[in-house]
């Protein structure tokens, strides 16, 4: 299998999510994720649009230990509940960046920012597995929930996210990890890479 054949099967199938069609997941998306996860009350202040979209495996939010004013990359920010999280946690010294592979999520994330609070959370369409357009060290915590295995770059995306984070800085990953005995099996159909 093609590994352009996997991303354009993430692609579409968080399309669908972004234009609330079933994408067939066998997880809980939206809002029931969310209060699945345990976000609390932080929920309370996020757009509608962030919450109706939302596909995420765990909070990075909270063990990222965000302080006011730090710089913060979301990577597979999807329609950006965790970069919104992460925008009420730095202030309005800090500045939270958000990627995605997906057009349309980004399309959302941007609805979502501008019915948020919050000035300092910029969204692009970027394949992090890439390509990040940022200089070297520009963030001190990159975050990142359900992103890493979607992608058959995994090597090449930590390393960019390793390039843009500064010396010193913090990692917060959430993701979903599978049992070397059913690696083979599960990762030959396209559709298992977006599930
Ligand atoms: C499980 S969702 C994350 C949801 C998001 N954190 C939120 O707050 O709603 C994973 C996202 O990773 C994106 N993605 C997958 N591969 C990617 C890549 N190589 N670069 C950037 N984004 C990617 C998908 O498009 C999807 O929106």
């Amino acid at each position: 299998m093609q590994s352009a054949e996997i991303v354009e099967s993430v692609v579409k199938r968080f399309s669908r999510v972004a234009m609330g069609i079933d994408a067939g997941f066998g997880v809980w998306t939206g809002n029931r994720c969310a209060e699945y996860i345990g976000y609390g009350d932080v929920l309370d202040a996020m757009p509608t649009v962030a919450l109706e979209s939302f596909v995420g495996v765990g909070n990075p939010a909270s063990f990222a230990a965000l302080a006011e004013g730090d710089r913060v990359l979301d990577v597979g920010c999807g329609a950006g509940l965790d970069a919104l999280v992460a925008a009420a946690a730095v202030g309005p010294d800090g500045e939270v960046t958000g990627v995605d592979i997906t057009p349309v999520m980004i399309e959302r994330a941007c609805e979502a920012a501008a019915a948020a609070p919050w000035a300092s959370v910029t969204f692009l369409v970027a394949d992090a597995a890439e390509h990040l357009p940022f200089d070297d060290g520009s963030f001190d915590v990159v975050q990142s929930n359900g992103c890493l295995n979607l992608s058959p770059h995994k090597r090449e995306l930590l390393a960019e996210v390793h390039r843009v984070l500064r010396p010193g800085g913090r990692l917060a990953l959430c993701d979903a990890v599978l049992k070397a005995d059913k690696a083979a099996e599960v990762t030959a159909d396209p559709d298992n890479w977006s599930l």
